[in-house]
């Protein structure tokens, strides 16, 4: 057990007490309420300056639908509840809800820049965290979902590129149900990354390069920003160069992208149904 369990489970029956979020600069001077706060937000592991800034994004933009704490109001659904808050990392499942809303389901698209949508998912982090169920989570059976619906959906949404009795056969066996569910969200990584498979099984990103001359380079993708991309061609010969604008040009191939694009997809059901069937792939 991680040792930021362990004190959540002293120190969570202490907050859960306490309904309200917890929200910055406290109510005149120190108090448990302060005191609370600061726990949970270490507990959490979130920054705290992130956290404030957070505070007052969510009031702005969600608070009005979802509740001044998070917690729901009549067709929003509670946030601090939601598996989909619970289940993220590093906001992996909750941006992408972020920065797209769910028009059709009653959540416009907000208008965030990817900075607010961080902060929003460290106030959001907090909130689970306090009200006990991040800690908790870890603990809980996620096999709540229906097979048979994950199946339809896994028929629809995956077999494009995976097989139950293919490159997925025995999959239920090589994971329990908690690890598994991260691989299949976070394949690249996340918390399944971690004392999971080998690394070489992920494809990587690779990366052509196409200089003024003409001349393409290619390779797998060290790294790349604004200002540089660096790659290691089939040779394993390192090459970087400088970016100006477009030039040179640069093309990312990532493998994993259209898994990726497919987190902002996933509600609270399917995550839950499809676990319940990949587990099922013994
Ligand atoms: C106009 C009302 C409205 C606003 C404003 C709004 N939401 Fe939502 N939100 C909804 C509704 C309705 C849903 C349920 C959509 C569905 O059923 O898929 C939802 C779904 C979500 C979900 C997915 C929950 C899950 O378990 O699937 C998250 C996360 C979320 N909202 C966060 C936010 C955040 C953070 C903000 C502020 C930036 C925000 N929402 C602003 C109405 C709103
Ligand atoms: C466009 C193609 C594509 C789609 C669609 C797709 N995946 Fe993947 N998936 C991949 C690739 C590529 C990998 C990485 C495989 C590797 O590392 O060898 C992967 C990895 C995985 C892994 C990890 C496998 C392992 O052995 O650890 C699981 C589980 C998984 N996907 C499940 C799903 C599920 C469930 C869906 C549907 C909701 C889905 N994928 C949709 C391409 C896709």
């Amino acid at each position: 057990m991680h040792y930021w369990k362990l004190l959540a489970l002293i120190f969570v029956p202490c907050l859960i007490a306490q309904e309200p979020a917890f929200t910055p600069g406290g109510r005149g001077g120190p108090n448990q309420g302060d005191k609370g706060i600061t726990a949970a937000i270490a507990g959490a592991k979130e920054d705290p300056a992130a956290f404030e800034r957070g505070a007052k994004a969510y009031a702005a933009n969600c608070g009005g639908c979802h509740g001044a704490t998070g917690r729901g109001s009549v067709g929003a659904p509670d946030l601090v509840r939601s598996l989909l808050v619970l289940d993220d990392e590093k906001g992996i499942l909750i941006a992408p809800v972020l920065r797209n809303g769910r028009p059709d389901e009653g959540m416009p698209k907000p208008n965030l820049s990817e900075e607010q949508i961080a902060d929003i998912v460290a106030w959001l982090h907090v909130q689970t965290y306090s009200a006990g169920h991040r800690s908790t989570y870890a603990f809980m059976d996620v096999l709540t979902g229906d097979a048979k619906k994950g199946e339809a959906y896994f028929n629809a949404t995956c077999k494009g590129c995976h097989s139950a009795t293919g490159d997925l056969k025995g999959i239920g066996a090589r994971y329990d149900a908690f690890a598994l569910q991260a691989r299949w969200l976070q394949p690249r990584g996340g918390r399944g990354g971690r004392g999971g498979a080998s690394p070489s099984s992920n494809k990587p990103v690779t990366v052509t390069v196409t200089l003024s001359s003409g001349e393409k380079i290619s390779g797998t993708l060290d790294r790349v920003d604004d200002f540089s991309v660096s790659l290691r061609d089939s040779r394993s010969d390192y090459h970087s160069f400088t970016r100006d604008g477009a030039t040179p040009k640069v093309e990312i191939n990532d493998p994993m992208k259209p898994h990726t694009d497919l987190l902002g997809k996933y509600t609270d059901p399917d995550i839950h149904n499809m676990t319940a069937y990949l587990v099922t792939l013994k």
